[in-house]
């Protein structure tokens, strides 16, 4: 096999340069970033770098970066069992409410899904990733109908920059792929995890409906519990961390998202005009509102603006479980909540459907900007 880098040997020759030439050829390896690492790149091809983000003024090491702050880490203990404690589950609700309404981000511990489970699937995901290239390109695609894809970069044609990140994506609910079309030595963890990341979404997507004082059964009732996919994300090491980034700046395309990192940290999320670091707490589960929920809950709850740091000595994998129905888009109808609006709390946004929101969001790619903004009223 030639070596795809060489299709890339223009990069950094200003004069030569022709970015749409360089994705192709990128998008062309198949192997995805950890290909151009695998075939040893020492220097950051040019489409991964964006002139305008200063990554090291604003990083965790800078003098001015705020240790202070820490996202909320709340124990949900028992929050899937029925007949729970009122008292403590009162206590949940009020600290997953300050943290949805401040941060749009929280960790949550004690939330029952066996720590095995989780240490399992991050290295499912890892083997994914680091099989050999032949073997994961077999999975290498863009078409948007497909239930299990492997790609770098979702946006790579349509983004500024491109990120040093490669996904397996899976979708999982409502309805499964096949389990043939998933790679087999993966298949029977996946499913197991997102069993488990199923059962947890309906109990958070409760914790959430009483957080706004709506019934506890309200955000399932009108869907947001209906559709997960997983992202099994792997930040290859790369060679120059400081020149791009493993995730740009962006809010998410869902209502919320189920993350599990592993242990080599880098997530940081905008708070205050900071970044904030994420730190990776094993055993812990980060969960983050994403615009949909921002949307309905009419700027209650916030959908913060996250990054992920490019990794620098080891590689970092991360699962990512996106609840929002982008398998089987319907025509329901999403805006802010009626019992959430009034003459004094007007609607902020106008009613969007999820593949309306869905196509204006990926159509963009990871620009910087919000697509919130293009359903402002
Ligand atoms: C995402 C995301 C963070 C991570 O998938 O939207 O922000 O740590 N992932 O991989
Ligand atoms: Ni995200």
């Amino acid at each position: 096999m030639e070596n795809p880098c060489a299709c890339l040997a223009s990069i950094g020759v200003e004069s030569e340069y022709d970015r749409a030439k360089e994705l192709k050829a990128f998008d062309d390896t198949k192997a995805g970033v950890r290909g151009l690492v695998e075939f040893g790149v020492a220097k950051v091809p040019r489409m991964f770098i964006d002139p305008n983000e200063r990554i090291i003024e604003c990083c965790s090491t800078s003098p001015n970066a705020r240790k202070d702050l820490m996202i909320p880490v709340i124990d949900i203990e028992g929050i899937c069992e029925t007949g729970e404690d009122a008292f403590a589950r009162k206590e949940m609700i009020n600290q997953v409410k300050h943290a949805a309404e401040t941060w749009g981000f929280f960790q949550v511990v004690n939330h029952g899904i066996p720590v095995e489970i989780m240490d399992d699937v991050l290295e499912g995901a890892r083997w994914f990733h680091e099989q050999p290239r032949e073997e994961r390109s077999k999975y290498y695609s863009r078409d948007k109908t497909k239930k299990v894809k492997y790609t770098s970069n979702f946006d790579l044609y349509k983004s500024p920059v491109a990120n040093w990140r490669d996904t397996f994506f899976c979708a999982i609910a409502p309805e499964p792929p096949n389990p043939e079309e998933m790679p087999i030595a993966f298949r029977d963890v996946l499913m197991d995890y997102s069993k488990y990341v199923k059962k947890l979404g309906v109990a958070l997507f409760g914790l959430l409906s009483e957080a706004l004082g709506l019934d506890h059964n309200y955000l399932c009732e009108i869907g947001c519990s209906e559709g997960l996919f997983i992202l099994c994300h792997y930040y290859p090491a790369c060679p120059e961390p400081e020149l791009t980034l493993g995730t740009s700046k962006h809010s998410d395309s869902n209502f919320i998202t189920i993350l599990l990192q592993d242990q080599i940290g880098g997530l940081q999320v905008l708070h205050q005009n900071q970044w904030i670091n994420v730190p990776p707490l094993h055993g812990g589960l980060v969960i983050n509102i994403g615009d949909l929920l921002q949307l309905i809950s009419n700027d209650r709850f916030k959908s913060s603006e996250h990054r992920v740091l490019a990794a620098h000595v080891s590689p970092r994998t991360s699962v990512a479980s996106f609840f929002n129905t982008y398998s089987q888009p319907s025509a329901m109808k999403y805006g802010p909540i009626k019992e959430l609006v009034s003459e004094e709390n007007p609607p902020l946004y106008r009613e969007t459907t999820m593949q309306e929101y869905l196509e204006h969001y990926n159509e963009k790619g990871l620009d910087g900007t919000s697509a919130l903004l293009h359903f402002k009223v």
